[in-house]
């Protein structure tokens, strides 16, 4: 592969033009990221399932333990990750794009280049991608252990984009006990696996005692059950203040530490 596209003679004649631009923008982005070590992104194609809850608090219960970590808020078109830290303010209006530091965890979101949160960002899907390219290609992310990737619903654009232009580690799935969120997570795991991407396991929230959710996503990926959330108000009032729950509360540390030592074991 590489080979094809440092010798375009080599290509076949019938290899599409724009292939060939994906090829090139992923090798650029493989040097770039050279010193991130690996890159997880967090997933399900379900909305509401706690996606951006487990991204954040997997991003510091890693650095807890240690690790360099990023924490890219993917969800362009509704970015949360920046509420869900209480970042506000005036960011730095550089280019190359310089991640905040938060807590020791570099963050980037596009949130940080929008004036009032509560604006829709309304962009079509080449602008999604665009805009996923720059926070790869042009953004100085130093070196790091581990890069989280939030992302946003669907099967679309985004995952798309990150499915193509990285070498992901793989994805965590997220899951509510809900048969319809199970259903959901599952297209999103048959979607990275149709792609080549690992399901490195699943996340259930909101749980309501027992694990069902996870169960239904593990057997139909053949994948890890990486744990188990229960439903507290807790997520929802510490988030809504811009507060970390693993940071605030010992029970959802420990449960936190149990999954991130599976996903990095
Ligand atoms: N274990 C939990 N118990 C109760 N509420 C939760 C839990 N996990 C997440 N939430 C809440 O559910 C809502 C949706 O979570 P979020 O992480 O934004 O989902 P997504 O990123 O998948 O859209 C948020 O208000 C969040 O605080
Ligand atoms: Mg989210």
């Amino acid at each position: 592969m590489e080979n094809n596209v440092e010798n375009k003679q080599q290509l076949p004649p019938n290899f599409h033009p724009s292939i060939l631009q994906v090829l090139e923008q992923k090798k650029a982005i493989r040097k770039k990221l050279a010193n991130i070590k690996h890159k997880i992104g967090i997933y399900s194609a379900k909305g509401g399932v706690g996606k951006t809850t487990v991204s954040v608090n997997v991003a510091y219960t890693l650095a807890s333990l240690g690790f360099r970590v990023g924490l890219l808020d993917a969800d362009v078109d509704c970015p949360n990750v920046t509420m869900f830290l209480g970042i506000s303010g005036s960011f730095p209006d550089e280019y190359p794009l310089k991640p905040v530091d938060k807590d020791g965890i570099k963050v980037l979101s596009t949130a940080m280049f929008v004036d009032d949160a509560k604006k829709p960002i309304i962009w079509r899907g080449p602008m999604i991608g665009k805009m996923i390219r720059e926070f790869f290609e042009n953004a100085d992310w130093g070196d790091l252990d581990y890069l989280i990737i939030d992302l946003p619903p669907g099967t679309s654009d985004a995952p798309l984009s990150i499915i193509q232009l990285l070498d992901l580690d793989g994805f965590v799935l997220v899951t509510t006990p809900q048969h319809i969120a199970s259903v959901n997570t599952i297209r999103s795991g048959t979607m990275a696996k149709r792609l080549g991407v690992a399901v490195l396991g699943v996340v259930e929230t909101m749980s309501e005692g027992g694990i069902r959710g996870a169960s239904e996503v593990a057997q139909a990926m053949g994948c890890e059950v990486l744990g188990s959330i229960g439903n507290s108000r807790k997520f929802g009032e510490l988030s809504d203040k811009g507060l970390v729950p693993v940071k605030e509360d010992a029970e959802i540390k420990e449960e936190f530490i149990r999954i991130v030592k599976k996903i990095t074991g």
